[in-house]
């Protein structure tokens, strides 16, 4: 297959960050079509050297940099152009296709690295300059709106001229190994199945920790906050897979219609709910990995006076037949203790314990689907010590259900090089549909305005802890603690 990529913003920020380091991965396990060429357009006056320098620059600092070898390199640059081009002009995309992109059978991909307030006239100039064909597709990432409305205002611009299915939304945590490997866990094994539901899981926690601050966006970060960064989006994707039902087949519209499903499961919070079952904080200044780091009110560029929460805690439910009763907490937040991402799920204790002290209580069996630091699933389960001691209380084991690295296979791949070359394959399973971003912002939205209709006050913690005291406090009066890590 024949495909060409465009990147709008190909100076920016994602664009060095992440993309050219996947494509390089990609390019290097010779997974591209061997043809494709990768036109980075930009406003910026760069010529093609110092572009192609800070490529490699923002390479040398990302994981894909082991894989470096002078001649990968050298052919990779050699399928990259930088484009001075302005994208939201109908002429300028126009001399563009007509110099590099005339040939109808080649698919398009339209990565629109760019904010979504010029999403709209970069698609008009595209369709004017005929760049709209049934195999052009178009990538697009959050922040899709900060409400409902909002988003579907976006989303119209898009669907005005795209079609749905040529629409890729990306979510980069569905992207990552673990969450893959979670589906095959779930779907090709037999013995979970009749286990993955309210008669024996107790509840599941999903908590995205972070121990970064905002990374000198505060202005961007301050209009989100956690709810929207974080929330609406990856958060609830995770709760998704790690919910739906089986879907019929492994194929983008099956899967979507069960994340769907789950999502308009959720179940919307009045006030009394969001007071109860939501906690919101923000970070003051403490320290991070041994070193001082400023509150969220004194990051660069910061203005007095905010209640972004820069870290959330909720419990919610799944009101369906599979999950009734089962609360599932959620968290997130910036500038905590350690780095981690995880699925936990909890399961019920024995029915009838014949053990007696021996089974200690508080001893559930979990499965934890480790996405980040490290990528890894286990199963803690209860074990009786070897020996002759009667009485000796039973101990738990972790078994690590992780496929061992194998160097034949190489690193795992990273989420932009998984999603990128999903796109060029035009395989959408793992991309958002409009439907779901959608739901997930009706149920939001409800949250949100409950909080500023109170006049919304985040709790304050400090950096490098593990976010408010009150967030500890809605779990534990259910009886349960959050999964700590370890
Ligand atoms: C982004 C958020 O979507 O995800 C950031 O905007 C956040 O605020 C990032 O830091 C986290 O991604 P990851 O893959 O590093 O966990």
């Amino acid at each position: 297959m024949s495909c060409d990529l465009l990147i709008i913003g190909g100076d920016g920020d994602l664009a060095l960050r992440k993309l050219y380091p996947a494509l390089y991965s990609l390019w290097k396990s010779g997974r591209l079509p061997a043809d494709m060429r990768v036109l980075a357009i930009a406003r910026r006056e760069l010529s093609q050297a110092d572009f192609l320098e800070q490529v490699r620059t923002w390479f040398d600092r990302s994981k894909s940099a082991s894989q470096y070898s002078p001649t990968d390199w050298e052919s990779f640059c050699s399928r990259i152009e930088y484009c001075r081009q302005d994208a939201t002009s109908s002429e300028g995309m126009a001399s563009l296709a007509e110099i590099h992109l005339s040939d109808s059978e080649r698919d398009i991909v339209v990565y629109l690295a760019t904010p979504p307030q010029i999403f709209a006239p970069i698609c008009r100039a595209l369709d004017t300059a005929g760049l709209v064909r049934p195999n052009t597709r178009i990538v697009v990432e959050k922040p899709l709106g900060e409400s409902r409305e909002t988003f579907l205002e976006i989303n119209d611009q898009l669907t005005s001229i795209f079609e749905e299915d040529q629409v890729y939304r990306i979510d980069h945590y569905l992207g990552k190994e673990t969450v893959q490997n979670l589906l095959a866990l779930r779907f090709a094994n037999t013995f979970l199945e009749p286990l993955w539901n309210n008669k024996y899981i107790d509840n599941v926690q999903i908590t995205v920790a972070e121990s970064i601050g905002v990374s000198g966006r505060w202005d961007f970060y301050d209009a989100a906050g956690a709810m929207r960064d974080m929330v609406q989006n990856h958060l609830l994707q995770l709760l998704c897979l790690a919910a739906m039902e089986p879907p019929a087949r492994l194929a983008s519209t099956a899967v979507r219609n069960e994340k769907l499903k789950v999502l308009s499961c959720l179940r919307p919070m009045d006030k009394k709910m969001v007071r109860e079952n939501t906690v919101i904080g923000q970070y003051t200044a403490g320290a991070v990995d041994g070193e001082a780091v400023p509150g969220y009110g004194e990051e660069e560029g910061a203005k007095p006076g905010s209640e972004t929460e820069t870290f959330v805690a909720l419990k919610t439910y799944l009101d369906n037949w599979r999950w009734a009763g089962v609360p599932f907490y959620l968290r997130t937040g910036k500038r905590l203790q350690h780095r981690y991402s995880e699925i936990v799920v909890e399961f019920k204790q024995v029915a009838h314990s014949i053990f007696g002290a021996q089974l200690p209580a508080g001893t559930p069996n979990r499965m934890i689907i480790r996405l980040q630091p490290d990528e890894t699933i286990s199963l803690e389960l209860m074990n009786k010590v070897a020996g002759l001691d009667a009485n000796a209380p039973l101990r738990k084991v972790t078994l690590d259900l992780t496929f061992p690295e194998d160097s034949a296979i190489g690193p795992k791949p990273n989420a932009y090089q998984r999603l990128l070359l999903d796109v060029v394959r035009n395989n959408s399973t793992l991309f958002v549909r409009a439907d779901e971003v959608e739901e997930a912002w009706k149920w939001v939205d409800c949250i949100q305005s409950v909080w500023e209709e109170a006049g919304k006050r985040a709790e304050r913690y400090t950096a490098g802890s593990d976010g408010p005291s009150q967030a500890i406090a809605l779990i534990a009066r259910d009886g349960r603690n959050w999964h700590e890590y370890h």
